[in-house]
C-alpha cells in the first residue's frame, strides 16, 4: 500500500520508513524539518535500496497537504509529526497546542477530503500521568502533567470522537514507552538539537566526549537503587509495531489503543551500567537533584499488543546500548558532516 508518513524524517519516522520500504510499501513523507534533516531519508535509501518520496510540508499547511494527497493515492497515514520536548512545552505551550493539535486537525481535514480514513498515531506513555499502578494497562485513567502530554491526550480524544462520529474511520493509538537505540547499520538514529533532554542520547554524548558528565536526576526514589525506572524500547521494535498496527487496520472497528513497551523496567543506573558493559566504556556521572515532573517508575503491560497485533519487542538492552553507541560513534554530529 501507499503510506503517508508525517514526521518521517525524524527519529522514529525514519526507522519506520526503513521497515515500510523493506516490506514493499510505497512511502510518501511529509515533514517541515523543524527537528530533523532530509539526509535521514538518503540514509534510509542507502539501507533499503529504495526511495521514499519526500515533501517539505508543514501539517499546518492545508493547501500543501492537498497537493501531496492529490499527487499520490494514499491508503493510510502514520502520523509522527509533532513537537515532543516536555520542558519546552511548558515554556511555549501555545506553539505546542498549535503545532500538535491544530496540525492534526488540518491533517484529518485533508484526509477526510480525500477519503483516506486509516491512521496510526504516535501517542505516549506520558498520558498515564502519575500512578502507582504498574505495569500500565491501556484501560487505566489518563492525565497529563505538561502541555506536551495534554496535546497527546487531546489528540487521542479527537481521534476517538472522530471514529465515534463516523465508523468508516479506523485509527490506532500507539502509546510508546521510552524509545532508544538506532538501526543496526549505524546510518540512522536519534539526532537531538542542542543538549539532549533524554537519558540515552545524553549517555552517548558523554561516551563520545561531547558532554563532560551525566547528571543522574535523583537517587532517593523508592526503587531498588534510588534512581527512576523506565521501560526502554528499541526504536526498530517500535517501528515494527507500526507495521503490525497497519496490517490490522482493515479488520479493525473504530479506535484501538496499544502500549508499545517491553514490559521490563530498568533504572537509570541499570542503563548506565548496561551501556558501559555493552560497549566496554566508562560513563562519567554524578548524582544530581530530581528533575521536576519526573515519575518514579513507568513500564508497560504490553500483552494487548502481543495478543491482538502479534507484536512484541525482540531486542534487549544490550542491543539498545550497542546500537545507540554505533550511531553516535559513526555520526558524532548527527546528519551534519
Ligand atoms: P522527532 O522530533 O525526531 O520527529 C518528529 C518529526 O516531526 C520531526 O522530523 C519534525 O521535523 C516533524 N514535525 C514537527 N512538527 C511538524 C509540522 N508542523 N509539520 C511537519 N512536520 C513536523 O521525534 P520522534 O522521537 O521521532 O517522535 C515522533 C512522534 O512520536 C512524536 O509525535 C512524538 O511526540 C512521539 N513520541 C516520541 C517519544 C520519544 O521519546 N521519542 C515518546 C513518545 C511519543
Ligand atoms: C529517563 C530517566 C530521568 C536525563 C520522556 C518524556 C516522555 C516520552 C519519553 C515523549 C528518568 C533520567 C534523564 C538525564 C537522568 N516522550 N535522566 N539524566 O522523562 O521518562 O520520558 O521521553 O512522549 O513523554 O517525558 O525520559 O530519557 O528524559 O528520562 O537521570 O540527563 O532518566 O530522570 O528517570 P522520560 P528521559
Amino acid at each position: 500500500m501507499t503510506v503517508l508518513v508525517t514526521g518521517g524524517t525524524g527519529y522514529i519516522g525514519s526507522h519506520t520508513c526503513v521497515l515500510l520500504l523493506e516490506a514493499g510499501h510505497d512511502v510518501v513523507v511529509i515533514d517541515n524539518l523543524s527537528n530533523s534533516s532530509e539526509k535521514s531519508l538518503e540514509r534510509v535509501e542507502e539501507i533499503t535500496g529504495k526511495k521514499a518520496t519526500f515533501y517539505k510540508c508543514d501539517i499546518l499547511d492545508t493547501e500543501g497537504m492537498r497537493k501531496v494527497f492529490s499527487a499520490h493515492k494514499i491508503d493510510a497515514v502514520i502520523h509522527f509529526a509533532g513537537l515532543k520536548a516536555v520542558g519546552e512545552s511548558v515554556a511555549i505551550p501555545l506553539k505546542y497546542y498549535d503545532n500538535n493539535i491544530t496540525g492534526t486537525l488540518r491533517l484529518l481535514e485533508v484526509m477526510g477530503e480525500f477519503g483516506v480514513k486509516k491512521m496510526v498515531f504516535s501517542s505516549s506513555a506520558t498520558v498515564y500521568g502519575v500512578t502507582d499502578k504498574m505495569p500500565l494497562t491501556e484501560d487505566l485513567p489518563t492525565s497529563a502533567n505538561s502541555p506536551y502530554g495534554q496535546t497527546k491526550l487531546m489528540i487521542e480524544q479527537i481521534l476517538t470522537d472522530l471514529c465515534v462520529s463516523d465508523d468508516s474511520w479506523k485509527i490506532t493509538l500507539l502509546r510508546y514507552f521510552n524509545p532508544v537505540g538506532a538501526h543496526e547499520s549505524g546510518k540512522i538514529g536519534e539526532n537531538p538539537r542542542g543538549i539532549p533532554n533524554n537519558l540515552m542520547p545524553y549517555i552517548t554524548q558523554v561516551a563520545s566526549g561531547k558532554l563532560a558528565q551525566l547528571s543522574i536526576f535523583g537517587d532517593d526514589y523508592p526503587t531498588k537503587d534510588g534512581t527512576g525506572v523506565r521501560d526502554y524500547i528499541h526504536v526498530v521494535d517500535l517501528a515494527d509495531g507500526h507495521l503490525k498496527a497497519l496490517d490490522k487496520l482493515d479488520a479493525q472497528k473504530g479506535v484501538e489503543i496499544y502500549n508499545l513497551g517491553t514490559g521490563v523496567g530498568y533504572s537509570v543506573l541499570d542503563l548506565v551500567h548496561a551501556f558501559e558493559e555493552a560497549n566496554d566504556l566508562k560513563i562519567n556521572y554524578k548524582i544530581a537533584p530530581r528533575r521536576p515532573g519526573d515519575v518514579t517508575v513507568c513500564y508497560a503491560d504490553a500483552t494487548k499488543a502481543a495478543r491482538e497485533l502479534g507484536w512484541s519487542a525482540k531486542k534487549n538492552v544490550v542491543d539498545m546500548c550497542r546500537d545507540s553507541w554505533r550511531w553516535q560513534k559513526n555520526n558524532p554530529n548527527g546528519y551534519e558532516a
